[in-house]
């Protein structure tokens, strides 16, 4: 039989076995030689000796790492008490009698080990080697099974997967987007579209009802651990569903993912809450619920109390934000000094820490400190016990709420307080509908422009277009967003009001995306959907913290593929087709 690397067990002993792979690991004990033979399904130690196969053991003598080999023999129970519990195929090894090297391998330019750290650049240079290392290839075996558990419930539930075009029109996303320059029409270019926004719901208005789509969406936008300029999303968009009806269909997508990828059973419902109501009780609209440390509202305490910072923020319409970190009260005073200055790295003017200590409270401020009634209501307020640390940031709600979000997530994982393997998904909801840029002077979309408001928000687009808010809703798992959708303006006048909010003309919004315009014209039927970002929800169950670890080709901080060396100059001919000219090249 010719079974994988990762197959054989006690049982199979005594059978005959061809075995295909690269040597991983050599071991020469002088007599026996032993090679780890290894392919995409695990190791299996293969031993050859001159015993009784001399001509295989002088081979495997000539075998490095990385040798491509097939080895025939015997599969034999290892000698007692060398048994590998920590590998699946460990109760056996395969006595070689023959072998044979299909190719040979130049020294590697870094180890395959677990555990060996090598510059990232090096690592996307040789991909392919690196993709070798087994806990690497694995992502990519569970994202096959993403994709595959993906599919089988959509289309359970009457979901038909469409293809859209990349080369399109710009996508209003808001980033910025990759431009393919056209030979047939010079000086016109073409868009890498940002997500395929737009025909899903085109294709609503053509009557699919239920499409989805694993697309690539390209961003050129700063890169970041959980960002790329290329990534998939699983796109979704349905109609004559609302928010309440969609939601439950996309849980039980995640819920069925979760199942046949990792055997997790998710608790449904998934949480519900509020955008106003996460960024109170976690400090975050991403909030990580795997975690308690909720943050309290301590603003009425020192409305009138004697510490003149606190007093004169709340009287200025701000809030005293409070974080309880039960039993950091052992924390140094170096380690709060780091995080005062972590909270002012996030913008905060101040922070006020006390510890509730054996002799008594200590604190950073004079008048928490020691016997004060102060900081005793406070400690009744947060349910504090001694040993326990209170942070303190008073500001405008967002800005003392973000600053205190970022310690709470900071500090879970500085006190092990995140347990492994908890997956602890959450729906946000009641986004706004816009955003105010100062620097623009000028009402934003905060999804886009194509969200509907609430229903009893509609009248607020007239009046005060900062309170509406948007039937638009996030997925978030474990403190990261990994989709995000809304059910969209399927009326002409309603996307008018909303293009006029956001100071987009007639003419601007006829020239952007005049034809969704011209659809939504045609019996368009309420609609909404959501995308998911597959390579986060892959990272995330893969248990890794990049995405870089489960996308096959990635780029680079800076945008590049140090495989290919793309983004590359394209020769003169190349660029007189196509009309263009490269003023000065970037080093
Ligand atoms: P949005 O822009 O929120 O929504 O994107 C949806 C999800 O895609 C993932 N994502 C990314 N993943 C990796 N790298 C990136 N650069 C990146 N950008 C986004 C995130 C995010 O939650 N058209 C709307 C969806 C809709 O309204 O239906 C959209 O694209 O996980």
């Amino acid at each position: 039989m010719s079974p994988t690397c990762g197959e054989l067990r006690g049982g199979d002993a005594g059978a005959a076995v061809t075995l295909m792979g690269w040597a991983f690991r050599r071991r020469d004990h002088g007599g026996l030689i032993f090679v780890d033979l290894r392919d995409r399904e695990g190791v299996t130690q293969c031993v050859f000796n001159p015993a009784t196969g001399a001509e295989a053991h002088a081979a495997a003598g000539r075998v490095r790492g990385e040798y491509v080999l097939a080895v025939r023999g015997t599969v034999q129970a290892r000698p007692p008490g060398t048994a590998n519990p920590q590998l699946p195929t460990g109760e056996i090894e395969v006595a070689v009698g023959e072998v044979r090297i299909l190719n040979e391998s130049k020294p590697l330019p870094f180890h395959l080990e677990e555990g060996v750290e090598v510059d990232e650049a090096v690592r996307l240079r040789y991909r392919y080697l690196d993709l070798r290392r087994p806990r690497l290839l694995r992502n990519f075996l569970l994202r096959d099974r993403v994709y595959q558990a993906v599919r089988a419930s959509l289309h359970a539930a009457g979901f038909v997967e469409v293809e859209t075009p990349f080369l399109t029109r710009s996508t209003p996303e808001g980033a910025r987007d990759f431009l393919v320059p056209s030979r047939l029409a010079r000086g016109h270019f073409y868009a890498l579209p940002q997500s395929p926004q737009l025909f899903k719901q085109i294709l609503m208005v053509a009557g699919l009802e239920r499409y989805f789509q694993i697309v690539r969406c390209f961003r050129d936008e700063d890169l970041r651990r959980d960002r790329q300029p290329e990534f998939t999303q699983i796109d979704i968009e349905t109609a004559f569903l609302d928010r309440d009806d969609f939601l439950p269909i996309v849980e039980g997508m995640i819920v069925e993912v979760f199942q046949a990828v990792r055997g997790i059973a998710l608790p449904r419902p998934f949480p519900r809450l509020g955008w106003d109501e996460a960024r109170a009780r976690y400090g975050s609209d991403k909030p990580d619920l795997r975690f308690g440390l909720e943050l309290a509202d301590c603003s009425d305490l020192f409305r009138d109390a004697a510490f003149e910072v606190f007093a004169q923020a709340v009287h200025a319409g701000g809030v005293v934000k409070a974080l309880r970190v039960p039993g950091a009260g052992g924390l140094s005073r170096r380690d709060l000094d780091g995080l005062v200055e972590e909270a002012k790295g996030s913008g905060a003017r101040g922070m006020v820490w006390v510890r509730l200590a054996e002799g008594g409270p200590q604190a950073s401020v004079a008048l928490f400190r020691g016997d004060s009634a102060l900081t005793r209501e406070l400690a009744a307020r947060l349910g504090a016990q001694p040993g326990d640390l209170l942070l303190l940031v008073a500001d405008a709600f967002p800005l003392a709420a973000e600053v205190l979000g970022r310690l709470r997530a900071g500090l879970a994982a500085r006190l092990g307080l995140i347990p492994a393997d908890l997956f602890r998904p959450c729906w946000v909801l009641d986004f706004p509908l816009l955003e105010w840029s100062e620097e623009e002077k000028r009402w934003q979309a905060m999804h886009h422009p194509f969200t509907a408001p609430r229903d009893e928000d509609v009248e607020l687009l007239w009046s005060e277009p900062g309170r509406v808010r948007a039937k638009a809703y996030d997925l978030v798992l474990n403190g990261q967003e990994i989709g995000g959708g809304s059910i969209r303006i399927h009326e002409r006048r309603l996307q008018q009001r909303m293009f006029e909010v956001l100071g987009i003309g007639e003419t601007e919004a006829r020239a952007k995306f005049g034809f969704l315009l011209e659809a939504l014209e045609y019996g368009a039927p309420p609609h909404g959907g959501i995308a998911l970002g597959l390579d986060r929800l892959v990272a995330i169950l893969a248990g890794t913290d990049s995405i870089r670890d489960v996308i096959a080709f990635p780029k680079t901080q800076k945008g590049t593929c140090p495989l290919t060396e793309a983004p590359a100059p394209v020769s003169p001919a190349q660029l007189a087709e196509l009309g263009l000219r490269v003023e000065a090249e970037e080093e």
